[in-house]
């Protein structure tokens, strides 16, 4: 693939009318912020004084990375000084920032950093992003965002054995690989397909007798013996959403997050978590759904609010679906 850096790739996008410049700009300080907090993360990643006492909006014991990673994003928006309003799993509220004055109001959802839990035993963590544009008057109410369909971008950053930015804005998904010689990333993925079938499931099995009977159902046949049609399934589960996501992506297969007793409505957050994951699944030809409906026609309730989440394969996660509207 012919080099091409973010600056030029973006600066040619808006050259050929396939994105608009504030919209470049945001990308370009997701970018930075990324650059940082790989940065942050392989220096603090171990420190033991960073393990915080603090507790977010969802009762989660905040890393010390978590508000550091909050902070980075807040900051790099905050100068890019495009961004009008900030939603972040870090904060209660909706934060207001002070952009030049234009016609558009953009409006930034973040999970800082998504599986923070994992950072002390030096497994792949991320950044989750999610993008709306709205004309004035935009209410800093998160309903005027209305479902995850009007997201104009959406993606996420993944620190792993290299750190990758996968996003996408329009029909296809692009991924670029940060060169650590240069501090650039590059693109290395100009349309990311995931398959239709798939032959891994990633799900938290420690929570099986509370799933609900379609799940359990869903889980036996992945289980169950068949070489014709290989199966048994394979089992991966990391614990960072970003990481398994990132697997399924580009190895196919299906990641279930679904409702607990411990969370009736699922542990994943809609804006800022699942609604960006699903418009890659989506772009990249896979099915995201809560069970019932896709992800991104829930209506949004609330900047916090959790949903049952089933993604990946279109025809593995088609197949769940099924289970669903049957029993309903
Ligand atoms: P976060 O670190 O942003 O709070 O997200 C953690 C999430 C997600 O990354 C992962 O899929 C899930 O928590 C794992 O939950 P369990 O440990 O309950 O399986
Ligand atoms: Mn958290
Ligand atoms: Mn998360
Ligand atoms: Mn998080």
């Amino acid at each position: 693939m012919k080099f091409k850096n973010l600056h030029q790739f973006l600066r040619q996008e808006v050259n050929r009318g396939e994105l608009g410049t504030e919209l470049a700009k945001l990308i370009v300080d997701i970018s930075i912020s990324g650059k940082l907090l790989d940065a942050q993360i392989k220096k603090y990643a171990f420190s033991k004084s960073i393990i915080n006492s603090s507790t977010n909006v969802h009762g989660e014991k905040q890393h010390q990375l978590d508000i550091m990673a909050h902070d980075i994003f807040l900051n790099t928006l905050k100068d890019g000084r495009v961004c009008s309003y900030l939603i972040s799993e870090e904060y209660k509220e909706i934060l207001e920032l002070d952009p030049i004055p234009n016609q558009s109001i953009f409006t930034v959802c973040i999970d800082p950093l998504d599986g923070s839990s994992n950072i002390d035993v030096n497994v792949s963590v991320g950044s989750i992003f999610s993008i709306y544009v709205q004309d004035k008057p935009a209410s800093k109410n998160s309903l005027s965002l209305k479902s995850g369909r009007n997201q104009c971008c959406g993606g996420y950053l993944i620190y792993g054995p290299v750190t990758m930015f996968i996003f996408t804005y329009g029909k296809q998904v692009f991924g670029f690989t940060l060169n650590s010689e240069l501090g650039e990333f590059v693109l290395t993925h100009d349309n990311i397909k995931l398959s239709k079938e798939g032959y891994t499931y990633s799900v938290n099995e420690g929570n099986l007798n509370e799933f609900p009977g379609q799940v359990k159902e869903y889980l036996k046949f992945c289980k169950h013996h068949d070489q014709e049609n290989m199966l048994p399934y394979k089992s991966r589960y990391i614990g960072s959403m970003v990481a398994d996501i990132h697997r399924t992506l580009f190895h196919g297969g299906i990641f279930l997050y679904p409702s607990t007793a411990l969370f009736p409505n699922g542990k994943l957050r809609l804006i800022y978590e699942c609604n960006p994951i699903a418009l890659i699944i989506e772009r990249a030809g896979g099915l995201a759904i809560d069970g019932m409906r896709p992800v991104l026609d829930i209506p949004i309730m609330s900047s916090h609010q959790k949903v049952p989440f089933i993604a990946g394969s279109y025809n593995m996660v088609k197949k769940v679906l099924h289970l669903y509207k049957n029993a309903s």
